[in-house]
Order: C-alpha cells, then sequence, then structure tokens
C-alpha cells in the first residue's frame, strides 16, 4: 500500500504540513494509517516530502504500531503520479498495489477491501458521485458506461465540469503494469504536474480492465484541501461517532454539540450535557452525568457521578456517586474516593481524596493525600512548593481544614484533628486536637473614622 503525504497542502495556507492537521484530535494521516493497518497490506510505504522531518517525527513519536512502516522521500512534489513513483522501487513486480491519499481521511478499510476485490488481475478506481464535485478530478465514460479517462478540474471543459462522478484517488493496480504506465506518464497539463489519474489511458492502451467502484457512502472519500473541508470533515465524523453511541445507549442532549477526540466507554443511562468534549480514553459507569462544556480527558468516573458545568478533568479516576463542579479543575494522578465532593474553582492535583471528603469551594489541593470524610474549608491551600521541591501533605480521617488555612508542606495532620480557620500550619498536628495559629486576640478600635479623600 502506498499513502501520498508529500504535498504541502497550499490551501490550507498553513506551515503544518497538511497530513498533520488534526481531525478529532489526531492527524489526518494517523486516521488513514489506521485504516491502512486494518488492511494487514505486506508494506505500508508512506511518501513524504513537503514538511518531512515534521511528518515523520510525529509519526516515530506518537504513533503507536507493531506494523512497519516504509519512509519513501520525494523531494520535490511534482505530482501524484511522481509520488507513487518514488515508492515502486520498494514494491515487488508481483504485488498489488493499494494507492490511498494522506488527505482523504474517513476512508474504511472494508471499502478499500472491495476495491481490492474489484481489481482481480487488473485495476480498480474508487468513485464517488457527489452534489459538489467541485476541485475533484471528473471520471469520463465511454457511451457503453466504460471508463475512459479523468480530467483534473482546472483541465476540464466547461461540459465535463458538469460531471458528478469523481474521482477519490484510491487505486488499486498489479505492480508491475503501475510500474510502466508510472513512467509513461507526462506532466503536459494546466499545472506541469505528474498526474496519477493518466494511469487510466495508459491501462485502456495496453488493454488492462480498469473496474470502476462507486462508493455507497461519499462522506467517506471527501478530501481535505482546505479549513472549511476540514471542518466539514470534523463535522461528519463526530456525527457519526454521536450516532453510534445514541444507538448503544449514551444520552447526548445534542449530538452535534458533542466532541470525541478519542475513545468513550459508558455503562447505562449516562448523560453527556451541550459542549462535552471527550479527550483520550474515558470510561463512564451507570447513571454518570456530565453537565455542559465539561472536557473528560483519560478519566474513569464512577457509578452515578455527576460533574457540573465547566469542568476540567485530566487523568482523573473516580468512586461511585462523586459530585464535581461547577467550576472545577482535576489535573493528573488524582483518585477520589466514593461520595468525594469538589466545588467550585477548587483545584486538585495528584492527590487522593478518602470516601465522602470534600472540597467545597475555592481549595487547592495538590500532593495531598485526604483521608475519608475530611472537609477542606473555602480557600484552603496546600503550600506543596517550596521554590524546588514539591512536598506531601497528608490529612487523617474525619479531619476538618478550617476555612483559609495554609498547610505547608511536608506537614500532616492526624485523625479527627480540627485546624482553626486561617491558620498557616507549619508543623505536624495530632490527631484529635485543634490546632490554631493566628493572631490570638482581635483589636477593636471604638468610633474608627475611616479615611475620607481630600477636596
Ligand atoms: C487528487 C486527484 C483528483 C482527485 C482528488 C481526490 C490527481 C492528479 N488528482 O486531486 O483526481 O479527485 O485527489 O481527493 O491525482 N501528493 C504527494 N506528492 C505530490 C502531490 C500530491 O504526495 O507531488 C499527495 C498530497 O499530499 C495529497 C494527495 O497526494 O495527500 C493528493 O494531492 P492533492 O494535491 O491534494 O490532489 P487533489 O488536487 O486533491
Ligand atoms: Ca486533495
Amino acid at each position: 500500500m502506498v499513502i501520498l503525504a508529500a504535498g504541502q497542502g497550499t490551501r490550507m495556507k498553513s506551515s503544518l504540513p497538511k497530513v498533520l492537521h488534526p481531525l478529532a484530535g489526531r492527524p489526518l494521516l494517523a486516521h488513514v494509517l489506521d485504516t491502512a493497518i486494518a488492511l494487514e497490506a505486506a508494506g505500508c510505504h508512506i511518501v513524504h516530502g513537503h514538511g518531512a522531518d515534521a511528518v515523520r517525527a510525529w509519526c516515530e513519536s506518537s504513533y503507536r504500531t507493531t506494523t512497519p512502516l516504509s519512509w519513501v522521500l520525494q523531494e520535490r512534489q511534482l505530482g501524484t503520479a511522481h509520488a507513487v513513483l518514488q515508492a515502486m522501487p520498494k514494491i515487488p513486480d508481483d504485488a498489488t498495489v493499494l494507492v490511498a491519499y494522506g488527505d482523504v481521511p474517513l476512508i474504511r478499510p472494508e471499502t478499500l477491501r472491495e476495491l481490492i476485490c474489484a481489481a482481480g488481475t487488473g485495476a480498480a478506481l474508487l468513485t464517488a458521485v457527489l452534489d459538489e464535485p467541485f476541485g475533484y478530478g471528473r471520471i469520463l465514460r465511454d457511451r457503453r458506461g466504460a471508463i475512459v479517462g479523468i480530467v483534473e478540474e482546472r483541465d476540464a471543459s466547461e461540459k465535463q465540469r458538469a460531471i458528478r462522478e469523481v474521482n477519490t484517488g484510491f487505486m488499486v493496480a498489479p505492480a508491475k503494469r503501475l510500474k510502466s504506465w508510472l513512467a509513461r506518464i507526462d506532466d503536459k497539463n494546466e499545472k506541469r504536474e505528474f498526474y496519477l489519474t493518466d494511469f487510466v489511458r495508459l491501462a485502456l492502451k495496453d488493454k488492462v480492465k480498469v473496474t470502476p467502484l462507486a462508493t455507497a457512502s461519499p462522506e467517506e472519500v471527501l478530501g481535505v484541501n482546505d479549513r472549511a473541508q476540514l471542518a466539514q470533515q470534523e463535522r461528519a465524523y463526530q456525527r457519526a461517532k454521536a450516532d453510534k453511541l445514541m444507538r448503544d445507549g449514551l444520552n447526548l442532549a445534542d449530538p452535534a454539540r458533542f466532541d470525541l477526540r478519542g475513545t468513550l466507554k459508558h455503562g447505562r443511562d449516562c448523560s453527556l450535557d451541550v459542549g462535552v468534549v471527550v479527550e483520550g480514553d474515558v470510561e463512564l459507569g451507570d447513571n454518570v452525568t456530565v453537565g455542559p462544556y465539561v472536557i473528560l480527558r483519560n478519566a474513569r468516573l464512577g457509578d452515578g457521578t455527576k460533574i457540573d458545568a465547566h469542568s476540567v478533568l485530566d487523568f482523573v479516576d473516580t468512586g461511585r456517586d462523586c459530585r464535581i463542579g461547577p467550576f472545577a479543575r482535576i489535573r493528573p494522578e488524582t483518585r477520589l474516593g466514593d461520595s468525594v465532593h469538589i466545588g467550585n474553582f477548587v483545584e486538585v492535583k495528584k492527590s487522593t481524596l478518602g470516601p465522602g471528603a470534600k472540597a467545597n469551594h475555592l481549595a487547592y489541593v495538590g500532593d495531598a493525600t485526604i483521608g475519608a470524610r475530611v472537609n477542606v474549608g473555602a480557600g484552603v491551600i496546600t503550600v506543596n512548593y517550596d521554590g524546588a521541591h514539591k512536598h506531601p501533605t497528608v490529612v487523617g480521617d474525619d479531619a476538618f481544614i478550617g476555612s483559609d488555612t495554609q498547610l505547608v508542606a511536608p506537614v500532616k495532620v492526624g485523625d479527627g484533628a480540627t485546624v482553626g480557620a486561617g491558620s498557616t500550619i507549619t508543623r505536624d498536628v495530632p490527631p484529635g486536637v485543634l490546632a490554631i495559629c493566628r493572631a490570638r486576640e482581635q483589636k477593636v478600635i471604638p468610633g474608627w473614622q475611616r479615611p475620607t479623600k481630600k477636596k
């Protein structure tokens, strides 16, 4: 299989190579590679050129596969035929070659399998009938319906432009034949490029049949050439995912306002309000409710948990019946026991909260182990950073941390201890005691006159 990914993507007007633009949170190329790998082809040759280093670096650092990928450099982007030609030395003569475009991300493996079957020992071309064929190569057929050529939009006559059947770019051919056709393709066209589409004409000359296969679902063959098409493809992808999730029993307040950029598993009767963004791997138990505009990234939420509006959860694991938000931020490596409450403007990082613990308003809990049923008052801060190192805070079960307390880590508060509001705790607090650390007496000045502005 040959994947063409060397083009600049001029119409994107971007310094990022086109195939690295994300769809559903992953580069276009990742989607095409997923399909290629599902096909279990004998070789997967990626033709890269524009932004070659970036494309390869992304793939090597972020794309996980056990399938070996072969990299083919197309130093100058002289056209799609020239691109395929660069890969041919690596492909044996007796192979069957499938060509895919890196900018057509939603193609399904089943469709390509059909295309390979359709080719038999000859060639095959995947076509689509589009309501808006603008920008695509048009399929030319003779009176009996046989394919006689493909004409690119810019080379097409007025009459040819009216044709709605387009070239999707996906084609299959015997390697030996393809090699000979590629060697014969010239650049005598408006763009002065070597067009892969010219293979059809040469196949006819050589009396090799080119079987057309028209896809039943045109959405899967739409190319991404500009940002409008990218956005359109994104919506098509999201809509398909949303429909599937709803069929599986997930409640979505509005499938048009839901974004999945990873995987989502869910139990029964889960409900997502508008604007929820799911990233990475997210797992919901039964009866989980997620409020509007929540971001869930690599989260596992226990049965009955409720996340309120505008909360951001990142690498979090919760027990059952937790209440989080609105406006909560939970950062990586956080584990919440059953029935934990995290309220508005509370940030939790790399911490564990025991069952029934509560931090309802305006707190920072970082590098902390908080026991069961602990009450973390409003404005409590774990002072975990001394400018060089992070230090842990440990709070025992049933402790009560009064509002506006600073727990200067490393520090421990024992089981059942109470810390008075406004304290700065710098030493360990034994179990069961009251620790309080603030000015002992409140000063009262009777008849106090507030300063006034001079006239
Ligand atoms: C191409 C087809 C057109 C088809 C459309 C389907 C040709 C000449 N035209 O047009 O018939 O309807 O795709 O989406 O084939 N690339 C390289 N090296 C190059 C040029 C391109 O690797 O020298 C890669 C691009 O990165 C891209 C793909 O080939 O992934 C297609 O190139 P693009 O310029 O987007 O072709 P289209 O104008 O879309
Ligand atoms: Ca294209």
